[in-house]
C-alpha cells in the first residue's frame, strides 16, 4: 500500500534550518515512517540572495546520495526538490527547473512574511510559469498575513494556476481558523509537514489528518493525499474553481 506523500520537509542536514547531521536526518526518516509516510521530497531551503543554484544542487545531491542506503533500510523513497523563496531573479534563472519536485514540473514557492504582498510577485510567478513550464505550488498558505487579509489574492493566483500546499500540523492548533476556511473553500490541494526536527516542527501528519477529515470529511482530504501521490509518479493536479473566501470581522485569526 502506498502511504502518504510529503512534498516538503526540510530533513537534509548541514544545508538549511534543518537537522545539523547525517544522524539528525536519519531519526527524522524513522519518525516519518512510524508516520506512515512512504516517500518524501527533500526540500531544503533555496534563496537566491545567499548560495549559488549550482553549489546548491550539488549539496542537496550528495546529502541525498549519502542518505540511499539508509533510507532503503528504513523504507522511505526519497525524491529531489526544494523550497524556493521568490525573486525576480527566478525568471532568468537557466537552472530553475531543477529545484521542481523531481519528476514533475511542480515547484515549491516561498512568500516573505510581510504584511502586504507585493502586486509584482504576480508577474515574477507567471514569468516563471512561462518560461520553464513549472507550476509553482505556494507552500504554507495558512501563515501569511496578507492572504488572510485579503483572500483574492491567493484566490487569483489559483486561478493563473497555482496551487497551494498547507502544513499539517496548524491543522491541530486550536483557533487557527483561516486554515479550515482555506480547505472548507477548496484553496488548498496539498498537506506536508514542512518538517524541520524532531522536536519543534517534526514529520507528524497522522494526527492532522484524523483531525481534518472529522472536520472537513473524508472526500475532501482523500482529494489532498491522491494529489500528493499524483506527485510522485508524475501526474498532472486537475484545476479545480476555489470558492468565494469572504470574512465579516476583518482578518482571519491565524
Ligand atoms: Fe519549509
Amino acid at each position: 500500500m502506498v502511504g502518504f506523500v510529503d512534498i516538503h520537509s526540510h530533513f537534509l542536514y548541514d544545508i538549511d534550518d534543518g537537522p545539523k547531521d547525517i544522524e539528525g536526518s536519519i531519526s527524522m526518516l524513522k519518525e516519518m515512517k512510524s508516520e506512515g509516510i512512504s516517500a518524501v521530497f527533500s526540500t531544503s531551503h533555496f534563496n537566491i540572495g545567499e548560495i549559488k543554484i549550482e553549489d546548491f544542487i550539488k549539496k542537496r545531491d550528495e546529502r541525498i546520495a549519502s542518505l540511499k542506503d539508509v533510507s532503503k533500510e528504513i523504507g522511505i523513497e526519497i525524491k529531489k526538490g526544494a523550497e524556493v523563496f521568490i525573486s525576480s531573479l527566478l525568471p532568468n534563472l537557466e537552472l530553475l527547473p531543477s529545484l521542481a519536485l523531481e519528476g514533475t514540473n511542480y515547484i515549491l514557492i516561498e512568500l516573505p512574511y510581510i504584511q502586504n504582498y507585493p502586486n509584482e510577485y504576480n508577474n515574477v510567478i507567471s514569468k516563471i510559469m512561462r518560461n520553464f513550464n513549472l507550476i509553482p505550488i505556494i507552500v504554507h498558505a495558512e501563515r501569511y498575513n496578507f492572504f488572510a487579509k485579503k483572500p483574492a489574492i491567493l484566490e487569483n493566483l489559483i486561478n493563473m494556476g497555482c496551487l497551494v500546499q498547507i502544513t499539517a500540523n496548524t491543522l491541530l492548533e486550536k483557533n487557527f481558523m483561516f486554515v479550515d476556511h482555506l480547505i472548507k473553500n477548496n484553496y488548498t490541494h496539498f498537506i506536508a509537514t514542512d518538517s524541520h526536527n524532531l522536536q519543534k516542527r517534526p514529520p507528524k501528519i497522522k494526527e492532522a489528518i484524523s483531525v481534518s477529515t472529522l472536520k472537513h470529511g473524508e472526500k475532501k482530504i482523500k482529494e489532498m493525499l491522491k494529489n500528493q501521490q499524483d506527485l510522485l509518479v508524475g501526474k498532472q493536479i486537475p484545476y479545480s474553481e476555489p470558492g468565494k473566501l469572504t470574512h465579516l470581522f476583518g482578518k482571519y485569526y491565524i
